[in-house]
């Protein structure tokens, strides 16, 4: 092939832009339209090689027949439910996702956005930016322990880990972790992390995290009878997926003292939020900004940038999520 053509979905950092505008073609949308759906997303990928994704496209069947040349779609982000693994593959189109990069950040945000839930930083700050601290008094604002407390986390990849390091090692709390697989023992050692089952975590757990991917399986892991098991003290952080969490539920839970408090980075249709979660004092809410720091958001995007030219390129793809069917695949790289 000789300069592939590619399609940048979403605004991205300007060094990756021109580094991909060094080996190929390029449509951007550096102007964040926003605005392009399904139709208009399809109009743009006409003759394209390559789509770097934010994660919020919808690459499906239907898409990956009206785009008969598109033979690589790269993910800037770790998850990767925008794409619809079985059709790629089928499709012969091969997909990546951005994991590695973002790990160490993401536990970090996972970690400060138990903190400010906890420990109630959001909530005293509206309070103190709305005139009405009047005095020091000794239960005002009071929250939970987190040095020494237990911390449950569910998911426990890469990103789990990294947030269970710094809870035993940093924090010197107890933690326990759910997963659709037992770590092997020396993982376990290494965060100081001891398998339960689901019930268990969240019967014990002082604070829970959420850091599993969304598959159809985990719609809704946490609803009403999961958020009744959990402590009235505790509090529930997802920086996962939406739709992990039921937010309606999540939000009677809060209202009613069921649980402490809640933070959020995610949320099921966002960016829209439920309004009775935004009408909740003990939730913390974020838009989506786990992995947002300046260097974390170039790597994840210059790591789909390499992905796009490994497999223009003819070489194997960096991270990749699907093996592409080879009769497909061959039928795409033909029109070439
Ligand atoms: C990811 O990489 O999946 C994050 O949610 C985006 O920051």
């Amino acid at each position: 092939m000789n300069r592939p053509r590619i399609l940048v979905a979403r605004a991205i950092p300007e060094k990756v832009l021109h580094f991909l505008q060094q080996h190929a073609e390029v449509r951007d949308n550096q102007q964040h339209d926003v605005s392009w759906d399904q139709e208009t997303l399809i109009a743009q990928l006409q003759g394209m090689d390559g789509l770097l994704a934010t994660g919020t496209q919808r690459i499906d069947a239907a898409l990956l027949a009206a785009c008969p040349q598109l033979k690589v779609v790269a993910n800037m982000t770790v998850g990767f439910n925008n794409l619809d693994v079985q059709a790629l593959s089928a499709a012969g189109v091969q997909g990546t996702n951005a994991p590695d990069v973002l790990t160490e950040t993401t536990a970090d945000f996972g970690f400060a956005l138990l903190m400010a839930t906890a420990r109630r930083i959001t909530e005293s700050e509206h309070y103190l930016r709305a005139g009405l601290w009047r005095q020091w008094r000794y239960d005002m604002f009071v929250g939970a322990e987190v040095h020494s407390s237990t911390l449950g986390i569910i998911g426990m990849g890469r990103i789990g880990q990294a947030i269970a390091r710094r809870a035993a090692l940093g924090f010197g709390m107890r933690v326990l972790y759910h997963n659709r697989s037992r770590l092997a023992p020396q993982v376990e050692a290494a965060c100081q992390a001891q398998y339960v089952d689901k019930a268990t975590l969240l019967q014990q757990a002082d604070h829970v995290m959420l850091v599993l991917p969304y598959t159809p399986e985990n719609h809704y892991a946490i609803g009403a009878a999961e958020l009744a098991l959990m402590r009235p003290t505790a509090t529930l952080i997802n920086i996962a997926r939406g739709g992990i969490v039921d937010d309606a539920a999540l939000a009677q839970a809060l209202q009613a003292g069921r649980i402490a408090a809640a933070g959020l980075d995610v949320f099921e249709g966002e960016p829209q939020v439920h309004p009775d979660l935004l009408a909740c004092r003990n939730v913390v809410l974020t838009p989506h900004i786990a992995s947002a720091t300046v260097a974390t958001r170039h790597a994840m995007a210059q790591l789909a940038a390499d992905n796009l030219l490994a497999v223009l390129g003819g070489k194997a793809p960096l991270t990749p999520v699907n093996t592409p069917d080879p009769a497909a695949r061959a039928q795409r790289w033909s029109l070439a």
